[in-house]
């Protein structure tokens, strides 16, 4: 089936219903409302974050056209095993996850170039009856890429490309049932607990009874491991913590000294999670043009730019069962570096009241 390239924007008003319509139509891309950061909110995120002490970034404004590039360069580095590790396990599983499943609609948040989820299309789409795929991505390059690429190999994926952040898929959930609701790579791991609370809470409260939820988390392993993956010896990662400042320069009209700020990725054993700062080795002025405000970082100041947090099974299943979720298969590697869950969605209408809240 050949993709049909409808372009459906500047239809904010009713996303759910536009959705649904491009669907029907077998539009390709649609475009949800709220996509783009403005300078705005950039410029007011990093404000909230170095008026706090300590100081922190949030993690999101990563990913500008050159972190995204970056980030993709990381996937491939030695040292960062997680991407590899999760590619092997779908490419061995897929058929198992696609036998408990049955054949349903597959949706991916934060899909990228969607190259892991072919695993899955491949899968899916061994039956007579077409595949249909809904990828969301912020990056409109990268959906397009997948739809081109989807459409080479396969010739049975219905593609309708949502973008928008991953929350804007929220609404259009239930019309999408019986799904697969994909989330890869661990990203999960990347929220602090608010978020991922709220995380939960969305996919929960959207997620019809009987659907499926693909997880993939990555592990608490040795510490060794855990921080050459962020340290790689090629200095990706570290581009692209400079990256972040590179960006509040260009975009903030900031004039930061990029030879005195330094990468560090460091295991936090109490919280389990690798903690990535921007470590300044001089004093200096960040000077935020769109708010004309000025902030001072130290010498020897560290700046939290991202966390990511690696999982253990037993709590991690306390946490999808507060939130209505059964755990109906686990794939790992042989070294159980990671974890792919595939949970189902149970009624639990009388528990909802007794969800996790993330102001708890
Ligand atoms: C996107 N995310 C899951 C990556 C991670 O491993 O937490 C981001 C990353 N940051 C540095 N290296 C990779």
């Amino acid at each position: 089936m050949r993709q049909s390239y409808t372009y459906v924007a500047n239809l904010m008003s009713d996303f759910p219903t536009r959705f649904r319509e491009a669907v029907g139509a077998g539009a390709a891309l649609v475009q949800a409302p709220g996509t783009s950061d403005s300078v705005h909110a950039f410029a007011r995120s990093v404000a909230a974050g170095l008026s706090d002490e300590p100081k922190w970034l949030h993690y999101r404004f990563l990913y500008d056209a050159e972190g995204s590039r970056l980030f993709e360069e990381i996937t491939r580095q030695p040292e960062y095993y997680p991407t590899r590790t999760e590619a092997k396990i779908l490419a061995k599983h897929a058929g198992e996850i696609k036998d408990v499943t049955g054949q349903v609609t597959l949706v991916e948040l934060g899909s990228g170039y969607s190259v892991k989820t072919e695993y899955l299309l491949s899968a899916y789409s061994r039956d007579e009856e077409p595949v249909r795929y809904v990828p969301v991505d912020v990056s409109d390059s990268a959906l397009r890429a997948a739809s081109r690429s989807i459409a080479e190999t396969f010739s049975d994926v219905e593609f309708t490309g949502i973008n928008g952040t991953y929350r804007s898929a929220f609404p259009v959930l239930r019309q999408l049932s019986p799904q697969v609701l994909i989330f890869l790579g661990s990203s999960i791991g990347n929220f602090n607990d608010a978020e991922a609370t709220s995380f939960w809470r969305s996919v929960a409260d959207h997620l019809p009874a009987g659907n499926f939820f693909l997880l993939g988390v990555d592990l608490v392993k040795d510490v060794d491991v855990l921080e050459a993956a962020y340290n790689d010896a090629a200095g990706v990662t570290a581009r692209f913590t400079k990256n972040y400042f590179a960006r509040i320069n260009g975009e903030l009209g900031a004039a930061l000294d990029l030879s005195q700020i330094e990468h560090s990725a460091t295991w936090n054993p109490v919280l389990e999670r690798m903690e990535i700062y921007a470590r300044f080795h001089a004093d200096q002025q960040l000077y935020v043009e769109p708010l004309d405000q000025t902030f001072d970082i130290s010498a020897g100041e560290r700046i939290l730019i991202e966390v990511s947090r690696k999982y253990r099974l037993p709590k991690l299943q306390r946490e999808f069962t507060a939130f209505g979720f059964d755990l109906r298969r686990v794939f790992t590697d042989e070294k159980k570096w990671y974890a792919l869950l595939l949970l189902e969605r149970i009624d639990d209408t009388l528990l909802r009241a007794s969800y996790p809240s993330p102001t708890r």
